[in-house]
């Protein structure tokens, strides 16, 4: 930054892609006065605990695993559902760090992710045309023109709903819940439940080995306070920039600017233009950050979004996240590896292999296939083999709940069943067996 300091404000000076047209002007910054006088959601030492960890994983001697909800939504807020995404977010953490042999940073979607980009402004459902669904923090997602229509009373609404899903995340991950023999009991519980499952059998009986080893060399495994407890982490995309705003507060140890809504925060594909005000915003606040990365960024472009958002090179300051598709992956992401290396930033990449594997089904619902997310993660690994740099962590949309809206894996879920169970306000997630089973997977490429 040069000369003028940074504000919380500036962004509003500069073009910002996908925010809301909201109907009153002045009734959004009555309610942005209210946000801006609430307490901070998170802390600012914390995002510097999380930009430490990221930077072990930059360094390639830690794996990030980034993972929630695509859109966190008011209909589905309940203690089980956010028990049940973390148990499995924790289970396959476990899978993972014995794959990889180095501690995983385990970061939610979660606690925020209230809001969506979008392709087109309008969407058709059946014959009528809508203004589009843009997350539960901007409007509804009924199919009528007027819960289309955006209310800022739901940013509030939202701040409250990341507050006390924070609060249970924060109780479960330091109260008991994510205890290691207990996420490893329910991993065995996976492997023995079935025919797939039992593909799994050898890496689980090897943890459990490890887990006796441990004892019998005096670890007190019931004891031993860094076993019951783990550090997890919000993070969502900063697309609502009035919220983030108002959010943003001044850390009274550095004097550097956080942005207390999540310990991290992303810009996403639609949002990540140099001049834009998105851009800047993540620019100056201090947070470690995410940059999702389609498969048409060029490596100027990639290089240049490393000198804005990280022009100090701090190691975890920044997440390249790749979302290219699977069919994509493999030509497109080696010349940006190359480049960001050869610019000396200390990123970590990580790999999205979702938004770039989403299509209709028959039936019209978006959808995304298993083997082609899989696909998508071990091009990403042969990516970074080829290149030499680390294949630094995944970023997956997944729900704990059993449901049928990705297709194949576990369960071998088919375009017929996707109607079953199908209750994502947004993208399609990978249910908890599809999701434990992709970790078992990653665990292989990270051994190979
Ligand atoms: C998302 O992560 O939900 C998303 C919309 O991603 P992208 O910006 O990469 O399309
Ligand atoms: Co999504």
């Amino acid at each position: 930054m040069t000369g003028v300091a940074w504000s919380p404000q500036q962004w509003r000076l500069r073009p910002a892609a996908q925010q809301p047209v909201w109907p009153d002007d002045d009734e959004l910054d009555r309610v942005l006065k209210e946000l801006a006088g609430l307490p901070p959601l998170v802390f600012a030492g914390e995002a510097r605990h999380l930009t430490a960890s990221l930077a072990q994983v930059a360094e390639g001697r830690a794996f990030l695993l980034q993972a929630g909800d695509c859109a966190e939504t008011f209909a589905e807020f309940s203690a089980d559902a956010i028990r049940d995404k973390l148990r499995v977010i924790l289970q396959m953490a476990i899978v993972l760090t014995y794959g990889a042999g180095v501690p995983v940073v385990k970061v939610g979607r979660i606690a925020g992710q209230f809001a969506k980009p979008r392709s087109s402004p309008t969407e058709r459902i059946g014959d009528l045309v809508l203004d589009a669904f843009r997350g539960h923090m901007v409007n509804d997602d009924a199919p009528d023109a007027a819960a289309r229509v955006p209310d800022p009373h739901r940013l509030i609404a939202a701040y409250h709903q990341a507050a006390s899903t924070l609060n249970l995340v924060r109780a479960f991950t330091k109260g008991g819940f994510a205890d290691l023999s207990q996420v490893h009991l329910w991993n065995q519980q996976f492997v023995a439940s079935s025919e797939e499952g039992r593909r799994y059998e050898q890496i689980a009986a090897e943890i459990d080995r490890a887990l006796r080893f441990m004892a019998a060399c005096g670890i007190d495994l019931v004891g031993e306070q860094s076993l019951h407890q783990v550090d997890f982490y919000t993070s969502h995309d900063a697309l609502i920039l009035g919220y983030e705003e108002a959010l943003t507060r001044m850390d009274s140890l550095t004097g550097d600017w956080y942005d207390c809504s999540a310990h991290m925060l992303w810009v996403g594909e639609r949002t990540k233009q140099l001049d834009g005000a998105h851009v800047d915003f993540l620019a100056g606040i201090h947070n470690p950050l995410g940059c999702k990365i389609g498969a048409t960024t060029t490596p100027d472009e990639v290089v240049a979004l490393c000198e804005r958002l990280d022009p100090d090179r701090t190691p975890g300051r920044l997440t390249l996240i790749s979302r290219m598709g699977a069919g994509a992956i493999e030509d497109a992401l080696p010349p940006l590896l190359e480049a960001v290396r050869l610019s000396g930033h200390p990123v970590v990449w990580a790999c999205d292999p979702m938004h770039g594997n989403t299509f209709a089904s028959d039936g019209g619902r978006k959808t995304r296939r298993f083997d082609d997310i899989l696909a998508e993660v071990k091009g990403f690994f042969r990516a970074h083999r080829r290149v030499g740099t680390w294949p630094g962590g995944v970023h997956l949309e997944l729900t704990g709940d059993d449901v049928t809206e990705c297709l194949g894996g576990f369960g071998d879920i088919l375009e017929g069943q996707l109607h079953e169970r199908y209750t994502t306000a947004c993208d399609p997630r990978l249910n908890a067996r599809q999701s434990i089973d992709l970790a078992f997977r990653v665990a292989e490429l990270l051994r190979a």
